[in-house]
């Protein structure tokens, strides 16, 4: 598929100084940083340190409480048309495969023959064709993220943020959904996901983003993180080593609440 960039790219995108806070918690603490065009970026880290939350700051589905998200490229255009996420949980609607394809289309104010272009080409380039006239919720698990992708990516996103996008699914299943994460990126959209997966952060992302109860710890290309990390929870993290039963230094900003 082409044509993801639809006009000038909206990146790079910038962080500045964020921060978000629920239930009188502070969830993510001053985070600055730049993602630029290009790179696939995965962002790692315990349960519970924010990943969601920062992926849904960056789309702009929560206004941070401090600091400001800014799209560098939109120069005035409104950034939203042009970025899609497939969230940690998808949910689909009580309609056909293919409907919920169409649906997601005819929000974004696509033409009707256009629509059935784009959904029969998705749905052909994700395994799901033969699903087509299926209710969308007797699919399976690994199916369903299937769909929750091809909806995405019909919409032909400059940026696509991705939750978590393998979470429960057996390794062929994972599969079949990274190489959908590739097809997507190789038709020209900037890959911006979460990930519990090591593995997977290996295998899909350029740049590493390593985040500890709402802090960006670390961003670094994927070598030189993978080589060995600079910051020590993050170390701790690769090694596999649980972070919840460090003690927590009194002087490292990184773990301050
Ligand atoms: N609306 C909210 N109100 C209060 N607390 C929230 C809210 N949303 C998230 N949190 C809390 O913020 C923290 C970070 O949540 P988030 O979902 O971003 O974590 P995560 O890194 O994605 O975790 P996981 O790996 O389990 O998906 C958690 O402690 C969560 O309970
Ligand atoms: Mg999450």
């Amino acid at each position: 598929m082409t044509d993801a960039v639809n006009g000038a790219s909206i990146l790079p995108l910038d962080l500045a100084g964020v921060s978000f806070a629920a239930g009188g918690r502070r969830l993510i603490k001053d985070v600055t940083c730049t993602f630029e065009a290009g790179p696939r970026t995965a962002v790692i880290g315990p349960n519970g340190a924010g990943k969601s939350l920062l992926l849904r700051l960056c789309h702009g589905l929560i206004a941070p409480a401090a600091g400001r998200v800014v799209w560098r490229g939109a120069r005035g255009r409104d950034p939203a048309p042009f970025q899609a996420m497939v969230f940690q949980r998808p949910v689909m609607l009580r309609r056909s495969v293919t409907a919920n394809v169409d649906a997601a289309l005819a929000l974004r104010g696509v033409p009707r023959p256009e629509r059935r272009a784009r959904t029969a080409e998705v749905l052909e380039r994700t395994g799901l064709a033969r699903f087509a006239h299926q209710p969308a919720r007797v699919l399976s698990f690994g199916e369903q993220q299937k769909l929750a992708l091809a909806r995405a990516w019909a919409l032909r996103p400059q940026v696509l943020f991705l939750d978590e996008p393998t979470a429960s699914l057996d390794p062929a299943a994972t599969h079949a959904v990274e190489e959908i994460i590739d097809a997507i990126r190789g038709a020209g959209t900037r890959i911006l996901m979460t990930t519990h997966d090591l593995g997977q952060a290996r295998r899909m992302a350029d740049e590493i983003v390593f985040l500890h109860r709402g802090r960006m710890l670390e961003k670094a290309p994927a070598a030189d993180f993978f080589a060995g990390p600079r910051n020590d929870l993050a170390q701790a993290f690769v090694r596999g080593e649980l972070l919840w039963w460090r003690k927590r230094p009194s002087r490292d900003p990184a773990t301050e609440p």
